[in-house]
């Protein structure tokens, strides 16, 4: 699942266009600041999170998805577009709002650095949002992507949650508005807020 992978599955346009639903709902009523979008995508999230006052920075592996997303929301949208992998580079610290990851693969890690560092990214004060697929099975039947247990579930992320945190949501609950076509029905949601 390298940028290769990436760039090979965006050769066509991909996804609706549309903001994923189980952001909608948990992000609607917030005070908007500064977020971060995680596995960005074609950018559907991201712009809908600037067009509600966020300044947002979103970042992708593949330079395809980004350039869709780039065009998609036109320059005056003011979303700083990265091509940027946080194992590698993890993001600033303690400096978004809101960090949100919508069905963003992070492979596990012993040290758990990878995460720790999406984690840290969170500023006081601010809200983890993770959403992910629920899927039954390890791999689930019929499922021909890579190993979903191969990758940090939010319930694994919420046991790596110290007291700097309170969780306000860890549900399983239907998908909201699931894209045409689309296999998964089911979302697993976590909403954490970082105290200090
Ligand atoms: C399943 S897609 C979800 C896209 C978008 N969040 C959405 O909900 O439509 C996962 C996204 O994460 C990106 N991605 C995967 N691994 C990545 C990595 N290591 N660093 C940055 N982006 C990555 C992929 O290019 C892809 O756009």
């Amino acid at each position: 699942m390298d940028q290769e992978f990436w760039d090979e599955m965006y050769r066509e346009r991909r996804w609706s266009g549309r903001p994923n639903g189980a952001l909608c709902v948990e992000v609607e009523d917030m005070k908007p600041g500064k977020a971060l979008d995680l596995g960005c995508g074609e950018g559907g999230d991201a712009i809908w999170l600037a067009g509600k006052g966020w300044k947002v920075t979103a970042i992708d592996i593949s330079p395809v998805a980004l350039a869709r997303a780039a065009e998609a929301a036109g320059p005056a949208s003011g979303i700083d577009w990265q091509q940027t992998d946080p194992r590698v580079s993890p993001p600033p610290s303690r400096s978004f709002d809101l960090v949100s990851a919508q069905y963003f693969p992070v492979l596990h890690e012993e040290d758990h650095a990878t995460l720790r560092g999406v984690l840290d990214a969170v500023a006081p004060g601010g809200t983890l949002l993770v959403v992910s697929h629920l899927i039954e099975g390890s791999p689930p039947e019929g499922w021909s992507g890579p190993d979903p247990s191969e990758f940090y579930q939010p319930s694994e992320i919420a046991e790596l949650l110290d007291d700097d945190w309170v969780i306000e949501r860890h549900e399983n609950r239907a998908r909201v508005d699931v894209p045409h076509d689309n296999p998964h029905h089911a979302d697993i949601v976590l909403r954490a807020r970082r105290l200090r």
